[in-house]
């Protein structure tokens, strides 16, 4: 079958969509790059907030006048799928298979299944407490910068929080397999990678930690650089980060999502830090390294959140000078203990707690780009640019977007680039040398 696979949701997710095509690849289907062309179309799905499952149903709607005109098989899996389960084929009737988190492997043998008995529907949602693996990861091409999963789940139920029922248990994943497969990347032509979990701070394989972990991938020839997400304040410390901060390889980007500046409100949201512990966090990478950055995931309006506690939380944002921010409206999810408390602050304080904080972000994410003014900085050239046939782009290790001129294609190259302005989110640079 051609198939196609729309992802929702975050960098787990896109990871996951890899795993689904590379089984389905395997098993001689095609990929191909729009539902039009299609015969299989999945949809790898999010439930984190409301507004990511409506963006669901809308694009699952769109399936059925595809359904109309041919024979199509439809397909729903990640976070929604294992929270939803036979509720998405009651919604939807055109839905043909709705698998869970812990079931991505199953997914050639449920296509095959459902091509030898058309109109049968499958749905597949029991939890596992293995980390899932499929036989090899037969990447079909390494790209410059990929993702690669050292943990599944989490354990933290933070109150908010929907993760922890849909991904299940927090479960690491062998350190031998996570080598392997960023060697077999490396090998590929892969400079950079991104190690994934919810909380990969608390990665535990024996006596493996995730320092132990980072020190590993460190080691493999030919890999340039180490970028990981994410971490959970409360398992991050000032020493820590002091020993990822010393690692050459180790990106000087740290998302520490914050959610709150008020420690009543951490306290409530489960969080287990306080305001205190996070700024030592941020005095500690501001101390090390000025040009670092710094960015996180704020809620607003929170259940209980008073004037006081938001004045907290921009307080924080002040503080932390965050170089970029994801800023949310709270937004209770069913089965979770917060859907159990009064759902208080009323959404237009909620919109202009989200207008304010979005403004401050924007503001301190500025200042930290004018900082690098006149900064020489290196960057792993990734693209071309779009205003001329020599305009190429690359990233700094803070996770910003460079544009610079060449002549020569530098792709796949770390330069060195001094930076002469900054518009928006995009800096522009000079190359300083190769
Ligand atoms: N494991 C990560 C990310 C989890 S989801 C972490 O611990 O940070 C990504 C972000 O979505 C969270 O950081 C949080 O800011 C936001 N989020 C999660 N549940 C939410 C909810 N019910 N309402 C609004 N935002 C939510
Ligand atoms: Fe959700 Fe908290 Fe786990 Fe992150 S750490 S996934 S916010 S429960
Ligand atoms: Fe969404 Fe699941 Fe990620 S709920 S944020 S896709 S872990």
């Amino acid at each position: 079958m051609r198939f196609y696979i729309e992802t929702y949701g975050c960098q787990m997710n896109e990871y996951d969509s890899q795993l689904a095509e590379y089984e389905l690849l395997r098993s001689g289907h095609e990929k191909c790059i729009s539902p039009e062309e299609a015969d299989l179309v999945i949809f790898n799905t999010c439930t984190v907030r409301k507004s990511a499952e409506d963006r669901v149903y809308g694009q699952l709607g769109h399936m059925k006048r595809y359904k109309k005109k041919r024979t199509i098989m439809v397909g729903v899996i990640g976070c929604m799928a294992q929270k939803s389960g036979q509720k998405l084929i009651d919604d939807v009737p055109h839905v043909d298979f709705v698998l869970g988190t812990d079931h991505l492997n199953d997914i050639t043998r449920v296509v095959r299944f459902l091509q030898e008995h058309p109109g049968e529907k499958i749905v597949l949602t029991d939890q596992d407490d293995a980390f899932l693996e499929t036989e090899e990861l037969p990447r079909k091409e390494a790209g410059l910068s990929e993702f690669i999963s050292i943990m599944r789940g989490c354990n933290n139920f933070c109150t908010y929080c929907i993760v922890p029922y849909v991904r299940g248990r927090e479960r690491s994943r062998d350190p031998k397999r996570i080598i392997e497969e960023i060697m077999r990347l490396v090998a590929g032509g892969t400079r950079e990678i991104t190690l994934l979990g919810q909380n990969v701070n608390s990665y535990q394989w024996g006596k493996t930690d995730f320092l132990k972990l980072i020190r590993m991938v460190h080691d493999i020839k030919g890999l340039d650089r180490i970028r990981f997400t994410t971490s959970h304040p409360k398992d991050m410390s000032p020493e820590i980060l002091q020993t990822l901060m010393a690692m050459s390889k180790v990106c000087n980007h740290y998302h520490l999502p914050l959610q709150s500046g008020s420690d009543t409100i951490l306290k409530a949201m489960n969080r287990k830090y306080t305001e205190a512990h996070y700024r030592s966090l941020v005095e500690t990478i501001r101390q090390a390294d000025p040009l670092a950055s710094i960015t996180t995931d704020i809620i607003v309006g929170f259940s209980g959140e008073t004037d006081a506690d938001y004045k907290k939380t921009k307080e924080m944002m002040q503080f932390a000078q965050y170089d970029s921010a994801f800023i949310f409206k709270y937004n209770p999810r069913p089965g979770t203990r917060g859907w159990e408390i009064a759902d208080d602050v009323p959404v237009p304080k909620k919109q202009q707690r989200l207008e304010e904080l979005n403004a401050v972000v924007k503001e301190t994410s500025d200042k930290r780009n004018a900082l690098l003014l006149g900064e020489k900085v290196e960057i792993l050239v990734d693209g071309r640019g779009r205003s001329s046939d020599i305009q190429q782009k690359g990233r700094t290790g803070s996770n910003k977007v460079v544009v610079f001129d060449s002549e020569e294609d530098l792709y796949g190259r770390l330069i060195t680039v001094t930076i002469t302005d900054a518009v928006g989110w995009t800096l522009f640079g000079k190359m300083a040398s190769i």
